[in-house]
């Protein structure tokens, strides 16, 4: 949530944190800046727009900054005050000396602005953000680095900040507390950002900001210190991301290519992690004898990774008989869990930055219990604050309705609960065998499904025009309807519902008539002739049916308007597959209507805030 990028080289910043920032686009769409430190005179140039980066990039072109080679800048997503070109950042303090981009919030904002209101400070925004570049211009007594450190002392939140002043144009000041931020050494130059992507194309030496980090950095060199003033050490990190895994690569939208990856993705995964009838998981951190120990699971995640924390309840209560209760994020911290030292906690997240799931993860680890997360971005916070991390690596993920970090987050629960299963010694040699021979052929049964893109597509826009969907699922599958409707809301905007197909005489049911369409994920099961019969229900009252269901399922023809076929495969393993067109619908539901798949209104792809 909120990107931010800052330079301070030998090179005009300008363009840099341009085209850097617009990397950063999916964090946060709704008003972005810049601000420059003029080479000539030291003066900071600041330009904002509303919306998107592409109006920064257009005004700059007739208002350009003029050279300068220290600068910051910032995409928001709005928290406090609306979304306009006076809350943008990047802030300035009254006497324009000071400017600052932040991420995230700050809590105790209303009382320093109240303070510094009767000092006679003068706040031209309505955001919290701007009471820091007041807080440092009242404490500045010529030391930048100094007045930075005293005011994140006083704040209160979590936040990253990018600082600059006219009276220091040798100086980028960056902090962190509980907001991702990076710095990237470059030659005669060096860089702050939200994420590496953002500045790949310039440097793969990374340093992580760790929280409670202030560090000073000029064109030269890079110093980081604690919050209590002292230098501490740091490490530089070589990246080996590639920089077409941030590009579209020929693509309409990065949510398609994304889709596209999924098969590579999986079979990486399975690849590295599959050794005979062995799961290999490097970087559990738990060993066999710790795994047996556990007595129950805990899932937390937000979002997405929430319906594949679904999906894991299912399978690792299936296959390692333990209890596992599950929670989004933001339930989980505020409610009293009761856990001990034999939970196991498993935290789901693709950016291993969101606000609510760190929160959960901290709880559960002051209550005792262990922590392991499954996880997309290395390095991230909540890598770092796990007990062990599962990689899925998956790729960076740009688009924001989540595709193919889902599928990897399946795949690893999989993994994990074969594993778990095996360790409890609760799964048959023959069985394992049959799971993981599933697995391996899941990429292949994912690259046909894509096949269909064509066909999808046609469906999709055939029922385009509907004002309400549902999406039904059963046992293993009903996680999946819940994801297939959160995809369409995300990127469509039509309202729509995932519901268990059992619950539907309890009230959804209500909902149909010839207006609604339902999409039923129907593939050969144990619950498939109940399925049908929910079908039968959707159909006496006139309501159209789009059906996901196993290949050479001729029966479900007489039953539903579309049938979109996935290849059979192991039962258990369905879900991973059968959103593939889940996720495809979504997408050219949201072609057709014109939306902006990639970066959907309000949303915003890591929810860096509560
Ligand atoms: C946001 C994104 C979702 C994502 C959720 C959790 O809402 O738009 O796509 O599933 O955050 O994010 P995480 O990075 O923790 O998986």
């Amino acid at each position: 949530m909120c990107g931010i990028v800052g330079y301070i080289g030998d090179k005009n910043a300008q363009p840099i944190l341009l085209n850097a920032l617009k990397r950063l686009e999916y964090r946060g769409y709704d008003s972005c800046g810049i601000g420059i430190v003029a080479d000539k005179n030291h003066k900071i140039n600041l330009r904002k727009a509303q919306g998107k980066i592409q109006n920064l990039s257009n005004f700059l072109k007739d208002h350009p900054l003029g050279s300068g080679s220290l600068g910051i800048s910032h995409t928001r997503w709005a928290t406090h005050g609306k979304p306009t070109k006076v809350n943008a950042h990047p802030h300035f303090d009254s006497s324009k000396k000071f400017l600052i981009v932040h991420n995230g919030i700050i809590e105790n904002y209303q009382e320093i602005k109240d303070f510094l209101k009767e000092k006679g400070y003068k706040f031209l925004s309505e955001t919290d953000s701007e009471v820091i570049a007041h807080l440092i211009s009242f404490l500045y007594r010529g030391n930048l680095l100094q007045a930075v450190q005293e005011s994140v002392r006083k704040l209160r939140g979590s936040f990253a900040l990018g600082v600059i002043s006219s009276d220091h144009p040798d100086r980028l000041i960056a902090a962190r507390l509980g907001s991702p931020l990076i710095i990237g050494i470059g030659k005669k130059e060096n860089f702050i950002a939200s994420d590496v992507p953002a500045i790949l194309d310039k440097t793969r030496k990374i340093v992580y900001l760790k929280d409670g980090e202030i560090a000073e950095m000029t064109r030269k060199g890079v110093s980081i210190f604690d919050l209590a003033g002292k230098k501490v050490s740091y490490k530089i990190h070589q990246v080996s991301l590639k920089l077409d895994s941030v590009q579209k690569e020929g693509f309409a939208h990065f949510m398609l290519k994304e889709i596209y990856e999924q098969p590579k993705v999986l079979s990486r995964m399975f690849a590295s992690r599959i050794k005979g009838s062995k799961i290999v998981l490097d970087g559990l951190s738990l060993k066999d004898g710790d795994l047996q120990k556990i007595k129950d699971i805990v899932i937390v995640a937000c979002g997405t990774a929430y319906h594949a924390g679904l999906v894991g309840k299912y399978v690792i209560e299936d296959l390692a008989r333990i209890p596992v209760l599950i929670d989004v994020s933001s339930e989980f911290r505020y409610r009293t869990p009761i856990i001990d030292k034999k939970t196991l906690v498993i935290a789901i997240s693709q950016s291993g930055e969101t606000a609510d799931t760190l929160a959960a993860v901290r709880e559960a680890r002051a209550k005792g219990a262990k922590v392991i997360s499954i996880c997309n971005v290395v390095g991230s916070s909540l890598a770092r604050e796990s007990d062990g991390v599962l990689y899925t690596h998956a790729g960076p993920e740009i688009g924001v309705a989540s595709t193919k970090a889902y599928t990897a987050q399946l795949g690893m629960l999989y993994l994990f609960a074969v594993k778990l299963g095996m360790v409890k010694k609760k799964l048959k040699p023959s069985k394992v065998k049959d799971i993981v021979r599933g697995l391996k052929k899941v990429p292949n049964a994912v690259s046909q499904i894509l096949k269909l893109k064509t066909k999808i597509a046609k469906v999709a826009k055939a029922n385009s025009h509907f004002g309400c969907f549902l999406f039904l699922g059963r046992n293993i599958n009903f996680p999946s309807a819940l994801e297939g409707a959160l995809k369409l809301k995300e990127i469509s905007y039509i309202p729509a519902e995932g519901y268990a197909a059992g619950e539907m005489k309890h009230g959804p049911i209500a909902l149909i008539d010839e207006y609604r369409a339902v999409v039923c994920i129907v593939p050969r099961s144990d619950t498939y002739e109940k399925m049908i019969s929910n079908i039968q229900e959707i159909r006496a009252r006139k309501g159209k049916i789009i059906a996901i269901a196993s290949e050479g399922d001729d029966v479900i023809k007489q039953h539903a308007n579309n049938v979109i076929y996935i290849p059979s495969i192991y039962k258990m393993l369905t879900p991973i597959v059968a959103v593939v067109p889940l996720q495809l619908i979504a997408y050219y539901i949201s072609v057709a209507r014109g939306n902006d798949v990639d970066q959907p209104r309000n949303l915003a792809k890591s929810v860096t805030v509560e």
